[in-house]
């Protein structure tokens, strides 16, 4: 499956191809950019896993293997030392501004390979191989990159696009169950957020995407990424439209801040992010409680976590007025007025509070 996206600002073409066993021609594919050289940058779990097809197909379309850039695995190595780390090798590879680099991972890596490539000799030519599915259904689409400060997440970064986004679904066999799960909360939440349809299909085919089913996991890949691709083109650089792409993710984000990345991954706090951003729209008379009893019921069958033991809802309170005050005391929420209807809405501490009740 091929999807074809153009980004008006800054003008760009990215295409993504989703397919099988793709990672056997990549080689073949990415020499149509003509790069004078691959770099690949990669960690040291999918090095093992995969780095030997990818580095035989580069071999058979004649490109002169280097060494990798390659990172030890784990969110905090999305940092300025890997940042600098890479610099150092492209450096003493001597790499020109035709160079490609080719990232081979999920998030952290498509992130950081997204960073390093919009600024080396300022832009060098950008292909994401996203191996989670967080990564190929979301952190490799959209363009945004970007790597964490010791003391605030993704604080560094810009917007810069891939010219191709190769995907191979059948990468995702050799992937944990939870970080599996992980990208399947980005995707109900840019169903529901945003295509009522993607939404449904989840809802319908819950079991066989739990089970992984090839030709409905394919459908789900394409349909998320062709969704995340048209808000993003909208809205290149999150001035309006990309903002709804934050659903579950203010109260989400602040959770995980407050764990310190430790305890709940990313997508289990969304999880419980969602059910919190549901329970407000239905307290402020927004959205119908049925929408609530149907998301929670899905994430509950998902085995996504919809309770947590214990919350400090003053701390995470000020956690969340940090990152998204709105003034006057009030913090700006993406809720939903029905299934496709996101709405902005400043929302007091007393309504937070009335609405943790919903996961406490
Ligand atoms: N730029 C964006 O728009 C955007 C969007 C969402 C997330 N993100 C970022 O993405 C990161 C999270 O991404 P992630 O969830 O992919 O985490 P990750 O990159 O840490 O990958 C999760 C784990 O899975 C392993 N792994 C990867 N592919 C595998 C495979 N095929 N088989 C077995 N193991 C595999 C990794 O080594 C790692 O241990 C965060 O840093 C987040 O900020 C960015
Ligand atoms: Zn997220």
């Amino acid at each position: 499956m091929k999807i074809i996206a153009e980004y008006p600002n800054p003008p760009q073409i990215c295409r993504v191809i989703v397919q099988d066993g793709i990672l056997q021609q990549i080689g073949r594919i990415v020499k149509r950019l003509k790069p004078s050289q691959v770099y690949v940058l990669t960690n040291t779990t999918l090095r093992k896993l995969y780095y030997g097809k990818l580095q035989e197909s580069l071999s058979q379309a004649g490109f002169r293997v280097h060494p990798l850039l390659v990172i030890p695995d784990g969110e905090r190595f999305k940092s300025l030392d890997s940042l600098r780390y890479c610099y150092d090798r492209l450096i003493n590879y001597k790499a020109d501004r035709e160079s490609l680099l080719l990232t081979l991972g999920g998030g952290v890596i498509t992130d950081l390979g997204g960073a390093v490539a919009a600024t080396y000799m300022r832009g060098i030519k950008l292909v994401h191989v996203p191996t989670t599915l967080v990564a190929q259904v979301d952190a490799s689409v959209g363009g945004k990159n970007g790597i964490n400060h010791t003391r605030a997440k993704n604080i560094i970064g810009s917007f810069y696009h891939a010219q191709m986004i190769l995907v191979d679904p059948q990468v995702l066999e050799t992937l944990s169950q939870r970080h599996y799960l992980n990208g399947l909360v980005e995707v109900i939440k840019i169903g529901l957020v945003s295509n009522p349809g993607l939404f449904s299909f989840i809802q319908n085919n819950i079991d066989p995407l739990l089970q992984r089913q090839k030709k409905t996991l394919l459908k789900l890949i394409v349909s998320s990424i062709r969704q995340k691709l048209e808000i993003t083109t909208t809205d290149p650089q999150e001035q309006g439209l990309r903002k709804i792409l934050n659903f579950g993710h203010t109260f989400g984000h602040a959770l995980e801040t407050k764990s310190n990345y430790t305890k709940l991954s990313h997508g289990e706090t969304v999880s419980l992010g969602m059910l919190v951003a549901l329970k407000l729209s239905v307290d402020l008379k927004l959205a119908n409680v049925k929408l609530l009893r149907m998301v929670q019921s899905l994430l509950q069958v998902a085995g996504l976590p919809t309770q947590i033991k214990r919350v400090d809802i003053r701390q995470i309170w000020e956690i969340m007025y940090m990152d998204k005050k709105a003034g006057y005391g009030r913090i700006n929420f993406v809720l939903l007025e029905e299934l496709g209807k996101p709405i902005l809405r400043a929302v007091n501490f007393q309504d937070f509070k009335r609405a943790i009740e919903i996961i406490s």
